[in-house]
This record gives structure tokens, C-alpha cells and sequence, in this order.
């Protein structure tokens, strides 16, 4: 069951509202909508699939990190995945507990890391200098930090370049040529560091679930390796990446059943607890940004679409030539022209598109137009180019209350970064 429907009558609906109405009562600005109840069930998906192992579900923070998603996911049982200080601040405020939660990064800095080592966070191991930062910070805080060593396996996740993060020249993590350095420093400092795990993480977007199970396999002999040294380690991190249907072709894409079935019998077979890092296929469906239509022009061959939104709230489409689908809120009069469209904003230059090529009937000014599947990498990428203040969000609660989780962005709180000065 997906929250975003269609009906026969050509008005799109969410969790029972017809979102025309909630178009015409919330602010006049582009704004996110998002289903709580879809939130409940994409965690349920991954929890059902996780029965009989041990595991963590460490949701990715950078997808969206909205407080009051966080607040929810972390009562539904969540834990968390971070990759800045801030993150886990953020984490903390939310109620995140610190041994669900998993610090990651190639660049974490010293400062980071102390309250990480503070808070109990595990923490990734990703670099030679990282190690030497993390043996400081344990030391500062007075703390044996647990680590896992976040391996780069090397296996090609077959997706957009910028979200490949596993294969041999990506900056993230260590290479197999290196890993007995790694356990030797490791066993230098009994004092500052505990290993209990390995990690990886492949790339995003990822559709092909064999793809994490050849990971596993190269994982579990790491691991094997790791164990035959002496160390009980007793965790694997498979990392995030499961993509989602983006397309809404119809296409049958791998569920996080799928996904974990595909390593199960592995991490059983070595008696390991499992942790995932989720964030796409968690947050990514469960959210529309919802935009109104301020003119319709033609230039050369082009027929645009101009909405309000643009790559300020929703930068995917211009950063990596996503597709995200797009759709009407309501049904057009019956005479308007079906045409090929550009969905654009205001921002000035030409990247600023939502999508191309679109078949939609010619729409009227101020209709509302959606672009699916944003609650994952839209918000947490907004930015205040052009002065469009970083949208507001709604979400609609299992009561069908329609209540604001953030407020938008102010011209106020712009000008607020130079009082004093
Ligand atoms: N774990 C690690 C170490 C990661 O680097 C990431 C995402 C995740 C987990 C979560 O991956 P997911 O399940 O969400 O695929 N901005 C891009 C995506 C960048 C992903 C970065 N790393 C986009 O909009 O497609």
C-alpha cells in the first residue's frame, strides 16, 4: 500500500485526503508533504525482515533529518546512522540511544569524534589518519571507543557514479592490501579502541540485491580473517543503499525482504548481528514536494512548465539527472492540450529543471503540481539559492490531522546571520 494515490476522478490523494484541499489551506510556497503512517510501515517492512537475526536498523540521518521524523522513527525502534557531529548532536536531541547509533565518515574531525567517544556511539574506522584521530579522541574523553573497520570490498553498486561509494578509486574506506595494518594498530591501543565489527557501505540507489550479497561474501571472509587473529568481533554493517521505483513503472524492484534474505544465511552461518543503514528506501517514498504552476511558455521546440519549486528545494534531477516522477494534483480542464514539457523554477541558470520531456496537459496558473518521491536527499539538500528560503513540511498523521513538522525559512532568519556585525 502507497500513501500517494491517484483516483479514477484524476485527483491525487494522500493517506484519504484529496491534497487539492490541503494545497488551498497550508502557506503559498512550495512545501513537503509527507504520510507519517507510510514512515511506520517502510520501518515495519525492514523490522519483519529482520525477524530472527540480530540487528540494528541504523537509519541514515542525511536523508532527511527532520526532528520530528527522527522523534518517530526512534519510537518505532530505530537507530541511527551520522556522519557529522552535528548529526549526532541532532540524534541525541531526538533520543537516539548511543549504542544504536553508528558514526561514520572519511573526514570526521577530532572535535566529532571526542563526543562521539563521550556518547558511545560506535564509530567507523575509515583511514589511517582516522584511526590516529580516534585513538586521540578516546583518550580525551576517557573512553575505549567501539570500532568497525569500514572496508572498501570493491564491488561496482551499477549506479549514477556520484552515489558509488564501494569500488576501488571512491574515497570511502580501506582496502583490503591494508587490513593487517589496521588490526595491528588496533591492537596497539587496548586502551583507546575495541574492534567488534566490519563495515561497508556499497553506493546508493542500488537495485540489483545480489550485488549486496557478493559484498556479504567478500565481508564474512574478512571477517573470518579478522576472528582468526584473535579478535571476537560480533558485528557486520552491510550499509545502506536499496533504491526504490522512482519511475513508478510498475517495475518489480528488491524489498528489504529481498535484501536481507539475499545475506541471512551468511550472518546466521557466523553468528553475527547484522546493522543496516537505511535511508532512501525508508524515507525517500513516504513524501511529494508540492509545488503550484506559475506560468506555462514556449521558447524554440521547448514547452516549460514554470512552477515555484525549483533546484533550491529539490536539487536531485540538476545534481545527477534523476528522474523523479511528476505529476498534476487535480485534473485539468477537459480542452487542455496534452504537451511535452520541462518543469522548471525561477532559479537563473539552466540546471534548474525538476524534470524533462514530461507528457502533462497544459496546466493553469496556480494549479499544484508534485514531484514524488522526495523525502529522501530533497529537504536535507535544500538550499537558499536565489534567496528561496528552505521550504516548510506537513505530515499527515494516522488521524488524517494535517499538522507542520518544520517551519519554512524566513527572509528574517536570512538577515538574522548579520545582526551585529
Ligand atoms: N551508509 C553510508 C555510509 C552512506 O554513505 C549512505 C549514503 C547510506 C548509508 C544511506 O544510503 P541509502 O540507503 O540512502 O541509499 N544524495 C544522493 C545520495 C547520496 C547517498 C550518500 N550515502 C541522492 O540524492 O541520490
Amino acid at each position: 500500500k502507497h500513501c500517494f494515490t491517484k483516483s479514477e476522478d484524476g485527483y491525487l490523494y494522500c493517506e484519504g485526503l484529496k491534497v487539492q484541499d490541503i494545497v488551498d489551506t497550508v502557506e503559498k510556497r512550495p512545501f513537503y508533504l509527507y504520510s507519517k503512517p507510510q514512515i511506520t510501515r517502510n520501518f515495519e517492512s525492514y523490522r519483519e525482515a529482520l525477524e530472527g537475526l540480530t540487528s540494528i536498523i541504523g537509519y541514515a540521518v542525511k536523508a532527511n533529518n527532520n526532528l520530528k521524523i527522527l522523534e518517530h522513527l526512534r519510537k518505532l525502534g530505530c537507530g541511527a546512522v551520522l556522519v557529522s557531529g552535528n548529526e549526532l548532536k541532532l540524534a541525541l536531541s531526538a533520543g537516539f540511544d548511543p549504542t544504536r547509533c553508528i558514526f561514520n565518515g572519511n573526514g570526521k574531525l577530532l572535535e566529532d569524534l571526542v563526543l562521539a567517544a563521550q556518547t558511545g556511539v560506535f564509530v567507523n574506522v575509515d583511514s589511517e589518519f582516522d584511526l590516529d584521530n580516534i585513538v586521540a579522541a578516546a583518550r580525551i574523553a576517557g573512553k575505549i571507543v567501539k570500532v568497525l573497520l569500514r572496508i572498501n570490498p570493491d564491488v561496482d553498486p551499477q549506479v549514477h557514479p556520484y552515489v558509488a561509494t564501494g569500488n576501488k578509486n571512491s574515497k570511502f574506506g580501506i582496502r583490503n592490501e591494508k587490513l593487517q595494518w589496521f588490526l595491528d594498530a588496533v591492537k596497539a591501543h587496548p586502551n583507546e579502541l575495541k574492534l567488534v565489527g566490519a563495515h561497508c557501505h556499497l553506493g546508493s540507489t542500488i537495485t540489483k540485491v545480489d550485488i549486496f550479497r557478493d559484498a556479504a561474501v567478500l565481508m564474512v571472509n574478512y571477517i573470518d580473517q579478522i576472528r582468526d587473529q584473535g579478535f571476537e568481533i560480533d558485528y557486520l554493517n552491510i550499509g545502506g543503499g536499496l533504491g526504490i521505483d522512482y519511475y513508478h513503472s510498475g517495475a518489480i524492484l528488491p524489498t528489504p525482504r529481498d535484501l536481507i534474505d539475499t545475506v541471512r544465511k551468511l550472518v546466521l552461518s557466523r553468528d553475527l548481528n547484522l546493522i543496516i543503514e537505511p535511508g532512501r528506501s525508508l524515507i525517500a517514498n513516504t513524501c511529494c514536494l508540492l509545488n503550484r504552476v506559475t506560468g506555462v511558455k514556449t521558447n524554440g521546440t521547448k514547452n516549460f512548465i514554470v512552477i515555484d519549486g525549483s533546484m533550491a528545494e529539490l536539487i536531485r534531477p540538476s545534481l545527477y539527472g534523476a528522474y523523479q516522477h511528476i505529476e498534476m494534483v487535480s485534473p485539468a480542464p477537459a480542452d487542455a492540450e496534452i504537451l511535452t514539457f520541462d518543469v522548471v523554477g525561477p532559479v537563473c541558470e539552466s540546471a534548474d529543471f525538476l524534470g524533462k520531456d514530461r507528457e502533462l496537459p497544459t496546466p493553469e496558473r496556480g494549479a499544484g503540481l508534485v514531484v514524488h518521491d522526495a523525502g529522501a536527499y530533497c529537504m536535507s539538500m535544500a538550499s537558499t539559492y536565489n534567496l528561496k528560503m528552505r521550504p516548510p513540511e506537513y505530515w499527515i498523521e494516522e488521524d488524517g490531522v494535517v499538522a507542520k513538522i518544520r517551519h519554512g525559512e524566513t527572509f528574517e532568519d536570512h538577515m538574522r546571520y548579520f545582526t551585529g556585525l
